[in-house]
């Protein structure tokens, strides 16, 4: 480059501005991954073959013309035409890749914006490397403080988190919210996984208490010996080895909210006994003290097995049982509503989605339709676990049927719908749902008429036709 020669200063800083912007120039051509240029409308007007090809693309004719948000869904361009204001670094994404980008506007001999252009400088510009960097570790940082906080609102369940409206759905939340305008003890029934964690923090969310803590305790996965201290806490210095200070139980924990009592039916005898006490007194003992301290806690009880047949085998107290059994709810297995299962399957891959930062997935009818075909004893639980497993296994975004055919027993894979004359197979079908709201109704027949939105009549019509049509015993 020649060196200027010039007699005053202001045509010597003309002079090195020029070459300056020169050397640059020379250099940028090197410094770019990409280039590409809108019109004033943000179409592609013009795009480099370095970008080309990170696009994966072959012919210019396929971009030209086209809205730039078409083809690079995250572009600023028309933010800068629209601005008339360069944007002279910044990150943008770009499916998995992040690019740092360039744009600047294009202006005509008037100054009036004609178009733009950006650049993707990538990372070739090394000194912008711990940028890219940091900018990768904050994009983690918000992925995980997302799925905490997703994580977080599971803790707090809602009426509108028990996904469903199903006859039977409908029922137990229309009960939910009744139960949740009494304070009295309710009893939960249910097989596993029916969501009787979800619908206890409902009740409690919607109820007076719902300021006050709640609180859960699992029978089964406290240790036996354990169980007291977890209850009722521990005074300081009770026994040798143990905490100076005094220990907090769970009721006391409890104290003005909830305290939920899940598979109740696990609960040791003795300790039955003091909880009795407890709830007829509202009061507790210290474990190694006699102080007695007043406590305010309503109590859910859960239980998947069948507390009845617990008493009469001597195994649960009957007094017990008939405390806690003032507003019992029974909740439906997840194949006697069957009619949720779209909705379950789109709001638990959404939660699986939000906690794991996988892609958002979706079941395809015809899988649907397969896994309709299994009974589900894990219920909703068991559902969530076999939705997860196909997410990890499989990379459609849409499962579908061969997705899941593997993990559910072979029966239910292969089994086609048989042919059958349409009589016998309307009468089955209509035997099952009448069996399935009897047992959500646990016998109860009026109740069961009302989940399938049956009269009465029309009811007792169809059950005196089952018990007909029953095999002998
Ligand atoms: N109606 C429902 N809507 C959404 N998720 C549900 C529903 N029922 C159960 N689940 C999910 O299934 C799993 C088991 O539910 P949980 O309340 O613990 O069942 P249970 O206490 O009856 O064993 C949880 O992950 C829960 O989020
Ligand atoms: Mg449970």
């Amino acid at each position: 480059m020649p060196t200027p020669s010039v007699p005053d200063t202001l045509d010597s800083s003309i002079a090195v501005r020029q070459h300056a912007m020169r050397a640059l120039f020379d250099q940028f051509d090197s410094l770019y991954e990409g280039a590409i240029a809108v019109d004033c409308q943000g179409r592609i007007s013009w795009i480099d073959d370095k970008y080309m090809s990170m696009l994966g693309l072959r012919d210019p004719q396929q971009v030209l013309g086209r809205d730039i948000e078409q083809v690079i869904p995250n572009s600023l361009l028309r933010e800068v035409i629209r601005t008339a204001q360069p944007i002279l670094l910044d990150i943008m994404e770009f499916g998995q890749q992040s690019f740092v980008v360039t744009r600047l506007p294009l202006c005509d001999a008037g100054g009036a914006v004609v178009g733009a252009v950006g650049f993707v400088l990538y990372e070739r510009l090394a000194h912008l490397k711990p940028l890219v960097a940091k900018f990768a570790s904050l994009q983690q940082e918000l992925d995980a403080a997302r799925r905490g906080l997703a994580e977080h609102r599971r803790a707090k369940y809602t009426l509108e988190q028990f996904v469903g409206d199903a006859p039977a759905t409908a029922e137990i939340k229309r009960q939910a919210t009744r139960a949740a305008q009494r304070d009295v003890s309710v009893l939960l029934l249910g097989e596993t996984g029916t969501g009787k964690e979800i619908l206890a923090n409902a009740i409690h969310a919607m109820s007076a208490r719902a300021g006050a803590p709640f609180i859960g305790v699992n029978m089964a996965a406290v240790p036996e010996s354990l169980l007291e201290a977890e209850f009722f806490g521990v005074a300081p210095g009770a026994y040798t080895g143990a905490d100076k200070k005094a220990r907090e139980g769970k009721f006391k924990l409890a104290d003005g909210g909830t305290l939920f009592l899940d598979e109740i039916g696990d609960m040791p005898l003795p300790v039955q006994g003091k909880l009795l006490r407890v709830l007829q007194e509202q009061e507790i003992e210290l474990l190694g003290s006699n102080k007695v301290v007043k406590i305010d806690v309503r109590v859910i009880a859960a239980t998947s097995v069948d507390l009845p047949a617990l008493v009469a085998q001597g195994r649960f107290r009957s007094d017990l049982y008939y405390r806690l059994n003032v507003l019992p709810i029974q909740l439906p297995p997840l194949r006697a509503r069957l009619a949720d299962l779209p909705a379950l399957c789109d709001a638990l891959l959404q939660e699986i989605f939000e906690r794991n930062g996988m892609r958002r997935r979706a079941v395809t009818p015809a899988a649907c339709t397969l896994l309709a075909r299994y009974p589900w004893p894990g219920n909703v639980r068991e559902l969530r676990n076999v939705l997860e497993r196909a997410c990890i296994l499989s990379d459609r975004v849409r499962l579908d049927v061969d997705d899941f055919a593997a993990m559910l027993p072979a029966d239910v894979g292969r089994a086609a719908p048989a042919v059958r004359p349409y009589a016998e197979a309307l009468a089955d079908f209509d035997r099952a749902i009448v069996q399935d709201a009897l047992a959500a109704a646990d016998g109860n027949v009026p109740a069961a008429a009302k989940l399938l939105g049956l009269s009465r009549a029309a009811m007792y019509k169809r059950v005196a036709a089952l018990a007909r049509r029953a095999p002998p015993a």
